[in-house]
């Protein structure tokens, strides 16, 4: 039997509520598509934690710039439907634009100073509209607990503050980057690497690797940090936006290295952007 779908977040809540009330918990996992092992993990993980799990297929133009790929976005919503049908989930919910942003829609969330370092510096406005989707999501799958991946290390910890600021009642639950054999983290944005850039990719994890073992032997962060963009400008990066130590708590910046500092870096190869980021102590 195929997965169930609703378009609503009316009809959404309505089978939500009829688990509710038999006693289920109920865990969330938002997605834009074009699903990778990434997402299966986390619909797993919520599959592991609560009864039923909800997958959100939903785009969202709000999160991406004017010069950004949302009309190119891949979407793959059967596939993808067959996928999360097969890592556990119970229903997937696959709004339309307007019924997430219907006419007239105004609202948007802000989470302070969390949007604006790394990638709020490159992205402006992306971070807003993240906080904005997640904020309606959550309250539309009144779901127990919503998993989120640390591949997008930033977003988790603007989510995280968003929902304790707004009192939103879902325990937001990180999951750690899943990996190819390689050490690319999974990304959805991968399958835009042709050729050659796939093999340029892998430098992007090994370089943060190669960091973070001497930063554990105590070399300086800022030359550490200059080192790698250099590394990855040499290995055919065409672009670093950024490559910094910070807290994992906060995102300050990290002069030294504590339990929570994290080595966060995004790079073009060609049109894409990749994203990662890695704790630094053991
Ligand atoms: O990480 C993503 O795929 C998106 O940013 C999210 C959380 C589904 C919001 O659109």
């Amino acid at each position: 039997m195929a997965l169930p779908t609703v378009r609503t977040v009316k009809d959404l809540r309505a089978q939500v509520r009829t688990w509710r009330r038999e006693g289920l918990k109920i865990g969330f996992v938002p997605t834009m598509g074009a699903l990778h092992e990434g997402h299966l993990t986390l619909v797993r993980l919520a599959g592991e934690k609560a009864d039923k799990v909800v997958v959100s297929i939903f785009v969202n133009p709000k999160q991406f710039g004017p010069e950004e790929d949302f009309a190119a976005y891949p979407r793959k919503e059967e596939a993808d439907l067959k996928l999360v049908e097969g890592a556990g989930a119970a229903l997937a919910f696959l709004p339309s634009i307007e019924e997430i942003y219907p006419e007239g829609y105004l609202t948007t969330v802000s989470v302070g100073q969390l949007v604006r370092p790394l990638c709020g510096v490159f992205r402006p406005g992306h971070f807003e509209g993240v906080a904005t989707v997640v904020a309606k999501l959550l309250n539309a799958a009144e779901a127990d607990l919503a998993v989120f991946g640390e591949k997008d290390y930033q977003q988790l910890l603007v989510i995280r503050q968003m929902v304790k600021d707004l009192n939103i009642p879902a325990e937001i639950v990180g999951a750690p980057t899943v990996r190819e054999p390689d050490g690319l983290a999974a990304s959805s944005r991968n399958a835009y690497l042709k050729g050659d850039e796939r093999q340029i990719a892998k430098v992007l994890p090994r370089t943060l690797i190669a960091l973070i073992k001497q930063a554990r032997e105590g070399k300086e962060l800022k030359e550490l940090a200059r080192k790698g963009r250099d590394v990855l400008l040499r290995n055919g990066f065409t672009g670093v936006d950024y490559l910094e130590f910070r807290s994992g708590l906060d995102l300050s910046t990290a002069d030294d290295v504590d339990n929570d500092t994290r080595l966060f870096a995004a790079g073009w190869i060609g049109q894409t952007r990749l994203i990662d980021n890695m704790k630094v102590s053991d």
